[in-house]
């Protein structure tokens, strides 16, 4: 039996890179995953519902498409994300700061408004995970607001995590470090050695790693392994 059998998979931002690494590890182990994305993906084989994340509109049309096909949401991987223009505060551009905080923060708040508002709505184990950053944990150097936007990603999982803690709905956020992607090629060696510099593993990271750790909080071993169960009240307790 996989990992994920007969789940239901949403993945916002799974058009590219690390989404579609989620979206792939995902399939292998059984899961239907949804592409979820301003834009069409490469890969063919996967149910795509063209999303904006930061339009109410388009996310009701997202649970409405993905529950009139298959009936249930399991897994929301909410990893939508854009960078910055990066510089000195003084020097950062108004709009590219808003447009930043809202998709990577309001955005996130807001897939999750509609889609844990259908996981309640079934009542059945569900999974929530957020892309969040290592830059949202230690800040980096003229990356100010994705980094503030990733601590806020961050911070709204805990609270997520405190406020559901008696349902069967469960929050947690990945942080990457600098993932290996088709970006990363294209910058220049200074930059790409100052990323392999900042990581203690001494190389950029792959997107599949990106994606089995997706793949574990998505799967029941996450609550198994940590030692939480669901009793019949289905409320979460210590084993
Ligand atoms: N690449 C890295 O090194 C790295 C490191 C840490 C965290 N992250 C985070 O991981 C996530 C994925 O990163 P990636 O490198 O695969 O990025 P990417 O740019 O390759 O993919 C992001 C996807 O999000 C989609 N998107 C952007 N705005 C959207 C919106 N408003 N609504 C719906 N979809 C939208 C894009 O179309 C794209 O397909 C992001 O949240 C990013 O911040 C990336």
């Amino acid at each position: 039996m996989a990992l994920l059998d007969g789940k239901v998979a949403i993945i916002t931002g799974g058009a590219n890179r690390i989404g579609l690494a989620i979206a792939q590890k995902f399939a292998a182990e059984g899961a239907t995953p949804v592409i979820a994305d301003l834009k069409t993906p490469a890969e063919e084989n996967f149910f795509f519902v063209e999303t904006n994340v930061t339009q109410p509109a388009s996310l009701t049309n997202l649970v409405d498409q993905v529950v009139a096909k298959y009936g249930h949401i399991d897994v929301l991987v909410a990893n939508a994300g854009i960078t910055e223009h990066k510089g000195p505060v003084s020097q950062l551009d108004e709009e590219n700061w808003n447009a930043v905080i809202n998709v990577d923060l309001n955005g996130v708040v807001l897939t999750n408004k509609y889609m844990v508002a259908q996981m309640e709505k079934q009542g059945t184990p569900a999974s929530v995970i957020y892309t969040s950053s290592i830059l949202g944990v230690v800040g980096a150097a003229n990356s100010q607001v994705y980094s503030a936007a990733k601590a806020g990603v961050a911070n709204f999982t805990r609270s997520q995590g405190v406020t559901y803690v008696k349902t069967k709905i469960r929050f947690n956020a990945i942080a990457p470090g600098y993932v290996n992607t088709a970006l990363s090629k294209t910058l220049p060696e200074s930059v790409t050695s100052t990323m392999v510099e900042r990581m203690p593993i001494g190389r950029l990271l792959e997107p599949e790693e990106i994606a089995n750790v997706a793949l574990f909080l998505a799967s029941d071993l996450s609550t198994a392994l940590t030692g939480a169960v669901i009793n019949a009240d289905g409320e979460y307790t210590a084993q």
